[in-house]
This record gives structure tokens, C-alpha cells and sequence, in this order.
């Protein structure tokens, strides 16, 4: 890949706080125009490495490069082509979103028009009406992060950093939130590098996933990828009581790779779901006590990518839900 072609690399970057290593060993590149989805539970360290690739944080070590620019040595040259909406919105309570929009443009060198026009631009996005008139102290948590995002466009960056843009966010403004990332990912030729603890966000916005795990990252490819790694179909059954003698009658089966137990759910890792279901139908029918509740068959989603990689599932209870609805919509084999 030529140089031109990388919008973002990372090459064994690293950030400790004293003992802890938040960022441990991360490398990892970003085509130009990708959207590149990084996902992982709360204190995974994307965060850290967003707020390292945006140059306000320095790396402890490694190296790292934004459009052709190193972020420790030209920070400079990045912050002019990159943009940054944060976890946590860095507004000023007493100013307008009108004139936080105008001050950026300001910041960045834009004419009083050139900030105008792009401001109104941009106004369909932040969709917050006349309260762009009002002091940022009186909105919503989803209008801040909508203005934040806005704010982040001004200067019509060539890198997008974007962390859990839509957390918080009502599901209608998180639709218009990925409408808005596709289509300046699409028409514009950004590169959009995202944070997010929703599945479904990742599956379906990011062209690549990267998935971290306490600073180090554990898996990457595309969600379909990273769906075949796992290659199984997963059974999960839910019976009367406890489900721990059912799980030992279900691990000689052949069919199936792995059982976990909790309480009385099942979660069976199976090679061929729907030639497992009447084995584990038979034996389910052969343990003591036990009566089956339910019984579901679904194909490999990113949560269950997620579940192999890190030993947990994702732990934002939307996501769950998230997950269950996209496993639903990828029934076809990816
Ligand atoms: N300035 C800091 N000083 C000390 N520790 C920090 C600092 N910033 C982050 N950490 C720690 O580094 C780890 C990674 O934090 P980070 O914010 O990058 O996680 P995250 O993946 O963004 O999590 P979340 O999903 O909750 O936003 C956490 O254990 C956090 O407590
Ligand atoms: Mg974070």
C-alpha cells in the first residue's frame, strides 16, 4: 500500500499511567476513505489511542501517523486534517453553538464567509433548530453531541475521530448520526475512524472492525471476517432451574464444540446448527428434572466474535439487543 493510501497508522503504540498500560502494543493501519470501526468494553483503551492519533495525548511508545503526519513530531500538520468529536464534549456552557461553530472556523483559519457558509452547511446536521442560538448550557446531552460533531466538520477534516458518537443519543438521532458518517465517508472520501461499545453500530457502519481488550488489540477484519473466525452456529437454550447437568449431557455431543453455563441458560457452540438442534433436543429430553423453556438457533454475530476474544460478552445492555437484531438480519451466510 503506498503512503498516500494510509490515513491512519499505528505501529506498537503505547500509553502508560503508571503502572497501567492503557494502550499496550497497538498496530494498526486505516486505509484512506475507510471506515474503521474500534470496538471493546469500557477501559479497553480506545479513548487513550483516539485521544493519542488526535495528538492530545503523547504515546509512551511506538509511533503513530495521521494523513502522512507524525502525531508526536507534527502535531501540527495533523490537527489540520484531522477531526475530533470526544467521548466527552469539551463545550463551553456560556457560548452559543453559533458562535462555538464560528470560533472553530476562526480557530482554523476560515474567513468570517467561508465559516458562514460552512456553518449553515452544517446546520442540517447539528438539526438543533434556533437553539444554535442559545447557550450550550441549556441542551440536551444528544444536542451537545451533536453540535460536538459539527463542531469536528468545520475545517472539512480528511480524518475523522469520532469516539461513541452515538452513545446517549435517541435511536432516531443515532440514524441520522451513521447517515451523516456514511455520507461523508461516501461522498466525501473521509476516513472515519470510530469508536463504539454498540455492535451494531460496528456491523453496520465499518468497513473494517478492530476489536481491543485492555490496550491490546484482539482481533481485526471485517465484520464478516471476524463472523467466519468463529465458525460456528450457537444453540442457546434456556431450561427449568438449573441448566448444569443439561450442560454435561450436552458436551459429549458431537455436534457440539463448547457449552457454557449460566443458571439456567445454555449457550452451546455448534459446528451445524440446524443439524444439532434434534441431538440436543434428544438429550435435553434424557436429563432428570430438567424441562426445556427455549430453544434458538442463531449464526455467528459480533458479539459472540467479541465473547471468543475477550471471554466476555460486550457488556452495554443495548448492545445485547443491538447484537440479537443484527444476528437476526445476517441470517444469510456472510
Ligand atoms: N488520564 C488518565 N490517568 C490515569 N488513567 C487513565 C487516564 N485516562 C485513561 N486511564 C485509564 O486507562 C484505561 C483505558 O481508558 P480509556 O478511557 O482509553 O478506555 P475506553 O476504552 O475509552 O473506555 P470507555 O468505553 O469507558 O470510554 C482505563 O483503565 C482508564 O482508567
Ligand atoms: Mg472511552
Amino acid at each position: 500500500m503506498s503512503q498516500s493510501q494510509i490515513a491512519i497508522s499505528a505501529e506498537g503504540v503505547e500509553r502508560r499511567f503508571g503502572d497501567l498500560r492503557a494502550v499496550d502494543g497497538v498496530s494498526l493501519e486505516v486505509k484512506a476513505s475507510e471506515i474503521y470501526g474500534f470496538l471493546g468494553p469500557n477501559g479497553a483503551g480506545k479513548s487513550t489511542l483516539t485521544r493519542i492519533l488526535c495528538t492530545l495525548l503523547t504515546p509512551s511508545a511506538g509511533r503513530a501517523t495521521v494523513a502522512g503526519y507524525d502525531v508526536a513530531s507534527q502535531p501540527g500538520e495533523v490537527r489540520l486534517r484531522a477531526g475530533v468529536a470526544l467521548q466527552e464534549a469539551a463545550l463551553d456552557d456560556k457560548q452559543t453553538g453559533a458562535e462555538m461553530l464560528a470560533l472553530q472556523g476562526r480557530f482554523y483559519g476560515l474567513t468570517a464567509k467561508a465559516t458562514k457558509a460552512r456553518v449553515d452547511q452544517l446546520t442540517k446536521l447539528v438539526d438543533i433548530g434556533s437553539a444554535l442560538d442559545r447557550r450550550i448550557g441549556t441542551y440536551s446531552g444528544g444536542m451537545k453531541r451533536r453540535l460536538d460533531l459539527a463542531l469536528a466538520l468545520v475545517h472539512d477534516p480528511q480524518v475523522l475521530f469520532l469516539d461513541e458518537p452515538t452513545t446517549g443519543l435517541d435511536p432516531v438521532s443515532r440514524a441520522k448520526v451513521w447517515q451523516e458518517v456514511r455520507r461523508l465517508n461516501q461522498e466525501l472520501g473521509m476516513t472515519v475512524f470510530l469508536t463504539t461499545q454498540y455492535l451494531e453500530e460496528a456491523d453496520e457502519l465499518a468497513d473494517r472492525v478492530g476489536i481491543i481488550n485492555k490496550g491490546k488489540l484482539v482481533a481485526e477484519g471485517t465484520p464478516a471476517q471476524l463472523k467466519r473466525t468463529i465458525g460456528t452456529d450457537v444453540v442457546i437454550v434456556t431450561v427449568t432451574g438449573d441448566a448444569t447437568d443439561a450442560g454435561r449431557a450436552l458436551e459429549s455431543l458431537e455436534l457440539v464444540e463448547r457449552v457454557e453455563v449460566n443458571g439456567p441458560t445454555l449457550t452451546l457452540s455448534v459446528i451445524d446448527g440446524p443439524s444439532a438442534i434434534s441431538p440436543i433436543a434428544v438429550a435435553l429430553a434424557q436429563v432428570p428434572d430438567t424441562q426445556v423453556m427455549e430453544l434458538s438457533l442463531r449464526r455467528p454475530s459480533l458479539d459472540d466474535v467479541f465473547l471468543s476474544v475477550t471471554g466476555e460478552h460486550i457488556t452495554d445492555p443495548s448492545a445485547f439487543m443491538a447484537s440479537a437484531s443484527a444476528a437476526q438480519n445476517l441470517q444469510e451466510p456472510q
